[in-house]
C-alpha cells in the first residue's frame, strides 16, 4: 500500500479523496468537528505539493446534504461545493476551471444509487475527475462502495494520513493482544456489529453488552423492555450469544419514568419504561472489570447520549483512564462524548479511533475492503 507521502508533485492534478464526514449535525450545526478535522493533514500534503483535492463524503442516508460541511471548512479552505451531477459530461469542465489552492467538495456521494453498489461505471466516472485517488477515510473502509473499492480499480492510490494513523494504532492492538482484554460494546447498527460479536467473544475475555443493542438482549433474556427501542431479526444470533459466559449483561439499567430516570434491575422495567443506559452497579462492575484488564476496546456509547444520558460512558471513560489497560475507543458518537474527560489524555494509552464498525471490523479481521483496494 503507497503512503501519500509517495505522492509526486502535483501541479495542477485533481485528487480524489474519499473523507468521512458523517457527522452528527442539529440545526444545521456540527456537533462533533473530530471526523472533519483529522482529514486536514491529508488536505494539506495536497495543497502543498500544489494538487488540488476533490473531496468525496457521504452524510447519513441517501437525501441529507453536506452543504454544513461545506460551510465549516470554509473557515479554512477555499471551498467550492459542487452539488450539479458528478456523472454530468461538463461537470470535469467545471472542475478543471476551478483555481489553485482551492478545495472541491461533493455533495454527498450517497444521493448517487450507483455508490452502495459499487457500480463500476459510476466509479468509472468518479475517477475520470482526477489523476490519483487517496482513501483517507478509515471508518467508511468497511464498506464496498464505488467510492471506497471501486476507484482504485482505475487510478494510482493512496493511503491518507488519518488511514494510516488509524491502522497503525490498531494493528499495534492484534500484534499485541493482552489479557484480560474486556470488550464493551454500545451504540447501534446492529447490522454492522452483531455479526462481529461472535468474534469478540472469541478474542476477549469478557464481553459487555450496552447501549440500544442491549435491550435486545435483554428482550431475548425474557425481560420486558417496555418502550425501549429493540431492532428485529437478530434473535438467534443473539440466543446463541447469551448462552456464552463471557456475555456480560448489565445488571442494572437506567429507565425513563414519567419524565424522571430511574436505576433499576431489568426485571422491574414496566411496560411504559424506556432504558436510557445502563446502572450504577453495572457501572462499578464494568469499571472494577477496567481496572484489572490489560486491553479494553470499546465501541459505541453506552447510553442514549443524544438526549443526555451520558453519565456510565463519562465514568466508564475515567476508569479508562485510571487502569493501566491500553484502551482503543471507536465509534464517533463515543469519541464526541469521551472528548471532555480524556482531553490531553489521548496518546500511547488510550487511542481515539474515528471508526465505529470499521474499527470493530479491523480488529475481527485483520484488514478492510478500502485497505485491500489500495494495495
Ligand atoms: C460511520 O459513521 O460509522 C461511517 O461513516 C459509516 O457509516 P454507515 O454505517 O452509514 O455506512
Amino acid at each position: 500500500m503507497k503512503s501519500i507521502k509517495e505522492l509526486p508533485k502535483l501541479q495542477g492534478a485533481k485528487i480524489l479523496v474519499r473523507v468521512d464526514y458523517n457527522v452528527p449535525i442539529a440545526n444545521n450545526r456540527i456537533k462533533d468537528i473530530r471526523r472533519i478535522t483529522s482529514s486536514f493533514d491529508t488536505i494539506n500534503a495536497i495543497l502543498k505539493k500544489g494538487g488540488t483535492p476533490i473531496l468525496i463524503a457521504h452524510l447519513g442516508d441517501s437525501k441529507a446534504t453536506l452543504r454544513p460541511v461545506a460551510t465549516f471548512l470554509s473557515k479554512t479552505y477555499k471551498i467550492v461545493f459542487i452539488t450539479h451531477d458528478v456523472t454530468d459530461s461538463h461537470i470535469k469542465t467545471i472542475i478543471d476551471q476551478v483555481p489553485k489552492n482551492t478545495v472541491i467538495l461533493l455533495e454527498n456521494i450517497r444521493h448517487y444509487a450507483g455508490e452502495g453498489k459499487n457500480d463500476a461505471a459510476f466509479a468509472k466516472s468518479l475517477a475520470k475527475l482526477g489523476q490519483y485517488y487517496i482513501n483517507d477515510a478509515f471508518s467508511v473502509s468497511h464498506r464496498k462502495h464505488a467510492s471506497v473499492v471501486g476507484i482504485p480499480k482505475y487510478l494510482p492510490s493512496f493511503a491518507g494520513v488519518q488511514l494510516q494513523k488509524e491502522i497503525t494504532a490498531l494493528s499495534s492492538v492484534l500484534d499485541n493482544k493482552k489479557h484480560p482484554f474486556v470488550f464493551i460494546l454500545g451504540g447501534a447498527k446492529f447490522e454492522t456489529k452483531i455479526p462481529l460479536l461472535k468474534r469478540f467473544t472469541d478474542l476477549a475475555d469478557s464481553v459487555v453488552i450496552s447501549g440500544a443493542i442491549l435491550n435486545s438482549f435483554y428482550k431475548e433474556a425474557g425481560f420486558t423492555v417496555g418502550k425501549s427501542v429493540v431492532e428485529d431479526g437478530f434473535s438467534k444470533p443473539i440466543a446463541a450469544l447469551l448462552k456464552n459466559p463471557k456475555v456480560l449483561l448489565p445488571p442494572d439499567c437506567l429507565v425513563l419514568r414519567k419524565g424522571k430516570s430511574v436505576a433499576v434491575t431489568p426485571d422491574e422495567v414496566e411496560p411504559q419504561d424506556v432504558i436510557v443506559d445502563i446502572g450504577p452497579q453495572s457501572i462499578q462492575l464494568i469499571s472494577e472489570k477496567i481496572a484489572k484488564a490489560k486491553l479494553v476496546v470499546w465501541n459505541g456509547p453506552t447510553g442514549w447520549y443524544e438526549k443526555g444520558f451520558v453519565k456510565a460512558t463519562t465514568e466508564l471513560a475515567k476508569a479508562c483512564i485510571a487502569s493501566k489497560a491500553h484502551t482503543v475507543i471507536g465509534g464517533g458518537d463515543t469519541g464526541a462524548v469521551v472528548e471532555k474527560v480524556l482531553k490531553d489524555k489521548e496518546g500511547k494509552k488510550i487511542f481515539v479511533s474515528t471508526g465505529g464498525g470499521a474499527t470493530l471490523d479491523y480488529l475481527a479481521n485483520g484488514t478492510l475492503p478500502g485497505i485491500t483496494a489500495l494495495k
